[in-house]
């Protein structure tokens, strides 16, 4: 079970929906979470898996849009009916579902997944449901599949709730993001870690994997 509600849905980023994508019109609130993006593309090109990526918890579609301008097959899911509206009305070429990180949706089932980005969207998943989704995730990729999870870090190797202001949201050290991951299938291929600054009051860390 994530955070978001029984039928997946998102009310806390509903409310908040259109002030969210005013607010950050560009998905990169730094040159390193770009580079981060172009680096994924090309391990996802370098990969040689075929498929779809998935943009899990994509938001207004921004990155969705990077990955697509980019040159790659790419759906975004996000599990806020506002969320899917603004990005399929900003990006209308594009796909958007309404989903969670569960990938329940029919409308997913017969799609290859070759990779999965998911940045800022498994904060807000329960921890305990955490390894669960990763290991879903697992049974749908091919060896070689690329994962890249974001999120807000802590300094020790703890996972800790902190006071987003939208929806409950957890900070992981990314030991224990890689470690989850290990345990479900895939391999820490790098990490970065951003300090925090002016704009954001944790460190955050991006984090890739291949699927052995
Ligand atoms: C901080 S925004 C990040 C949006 C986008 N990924 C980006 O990086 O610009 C978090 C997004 O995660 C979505 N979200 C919340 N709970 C989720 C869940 N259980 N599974 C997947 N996405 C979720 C929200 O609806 C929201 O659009």
């Amino acid at each position: 079970m994530s955070s978001a509600d029984e039928d997946g849905l998102q009310p806390g980023y509903d409310a908040l929906a259109e002030l969210y994508a005013a607010t950050f019109p560009s998905p990169f609130s730094n040159t390193l979470q770009r580079h981060v993006i172009e680096a994924f593309v090309d391990h996802v090109r370098g990969s040689g898996v075929p498929g779809t990526v998935l943009d899990v918890g994509c938001g207004p579609g921004g990155v969705t849009a990077e990955l697509a301008a980019a040159g790659l097959d790419v759906i975004g899911a996000d599990p806020s009916t506002e969320m899917v509206r603004i990005a399929r009305s900003s990006h209308p070429r594009l796909r958007f579902v309404l989903d969670d990180a569960r990938l329940r949706s029919p409308e997913l089932d017969d799609i290859d997944i070759a990779a999965i980005v998911a940045r800022f969207s498994l904060i807000h998943v329960l921890p305990e449901s955490v390894p669960g989704i990763l290991h879903g995730w697992a049974t749908r990729m091919r060896p070689g599949g690329v994962v890249l999870i974001a999120g807000q870090t802590t300094d020790a190797g703890e996972v800790v709730e902190f006071d987003h202001r939208v929806a409950p949201a957890w900070r992981w050290h990314p030991d224990r993001m890689a470690a989850a991951l290990a345990d479900a299938g895939f391999d820490e291929e790098w990490r970065t870690v951003k300090r925090a600054d002016d704009s954001h009051r944790f460190a955050e860390f991006h984090l890739l994997a291949i699927r052995r």
